[in-house]
């Protein structure tokens, strides 16, 4: 794409961290919170994926699935998804195996890193031996002058997310990002799982270009027609652009997460790369 073409484009955000450190709690409390702030009443349906606005007027994308498998398994199909990662580090467990695991993640992907220093409400929490355990692990935390945004946060009281979500917003204003939302829409399954009443349901992250209901695609080795868009507050819509997640219905069969799909011209030609692919 033409440099001209580019626009700014919300920064895509992963939660990782060792297992019950709170990943889930902190993704429910900051949509839980946004949710409350922006949209009086609205309930906020589970699609994988989900967007907030900060105080400061910032779009943040969250993914809500990716263990460490996912992350991996959607890196080695070529679907790299995620701008930033948020590690998530329990103040009163500190550094554990998994915790370590994500760091080399997201080193081996080049993603910077926010740390996220959760369950700061426990009467346990020690900040202090996180950041020094981190430091262990080359991850210089700005608390103890390197360049790592440390935030403490609770997902119980609610304590420090605004200042995590001002952290990420600070961090994707210096990455920069930018998309084409006017070629043809390319994007990656989050998760997707055959629905009764609807058929085959993907949930999408827009990477660039814009999809439309109408659009023809290819999607791993499955194909189809957007024969509807869902958003992330359950509502229809007509279009997705870069770092939106939606779901798409219309396809032929289930892809699987990871998978990229690319809008095509015509359904033969995306017949054609699906059953290509099969093979
Ligand atoms: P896995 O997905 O199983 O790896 O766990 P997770 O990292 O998603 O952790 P989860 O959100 O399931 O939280 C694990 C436990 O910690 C739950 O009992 C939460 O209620 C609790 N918890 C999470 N965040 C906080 C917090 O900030 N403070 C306190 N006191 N408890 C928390
Ligand atoms: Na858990
Ligand atoms: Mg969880």
């Amino acid at each position: 794409d033409k440099e001209e073409e580019m626009v700014s484009r919300p920064p895509v955000i992963t939660i990782m961290g060792h297992v019950d450190h709170g990943k889930t709690s902190l993704l429910d409390a900051i949509r839980d919170a946004r949710v409350v702030a922006g949209e009086a009443g609205g309930i906020t349906q589970h699609i994988g994926a989900y967007q907030v606005t900060t105080d400061g007027g910032s779009v943040l994308s969250f993914l809500d699935t990716p263990g460490h498998a996912a992350f991996t398994s959607m890196r080695s199909r070529g679907a790299q998804v995620t701008d930033i990662v948020v590690l998530v580090v329990a103040a009163d467990d500190a550094v554990m195996p998994q915790t370590v695991e994500a760091i080399a993640h997201a080193k081996a992907a080049g993603v910077p890193m926010i740390v996220a220093i959760n369950k700061i409400d426990r009467p346990a929490a020690n900040p202090t031996k996180v950041r020094t355990d981190l430091l262990q692990h080359e991850v210089v935390v700005e608390a103890m002058s390197g360049d790592v945004q440390d935030v403490e946060v609770s997902a119980v009281t609610g304590q420090g997310l605004d200042q995590l979500l001002e952290a990420i917003a600070l961090q994707a204003e210096i990455l920069e990002l930018k998309a084409n939302p006017n070629r043809a829409a390319q994007g990656a399954v989050i998760e997707a799982q055959l629905d009764v009443g609807r058929g085959p349901v993907a949930t999408v992250l827009v990477q660039k270009g814009t999809l439309r209901q109408g659009d023809i695609f290819v999607v791993g080795e499955q194909y189809g027609k957007v024969r509807a868009l869902i958003n992330d507050k359950g509502e229809r819509v007509k279009e997705a652009g870069p770092s939106v997640p939606v779901e798409v219905l219309g396809l032929n069969g289930t892809p699987e997460a990871g998978d990229v799909l690319n809008v095509t011209e015509t359904e033969a030609q995306a017949r054609e790369i699906a059953e290509y692919r099969e093979k």
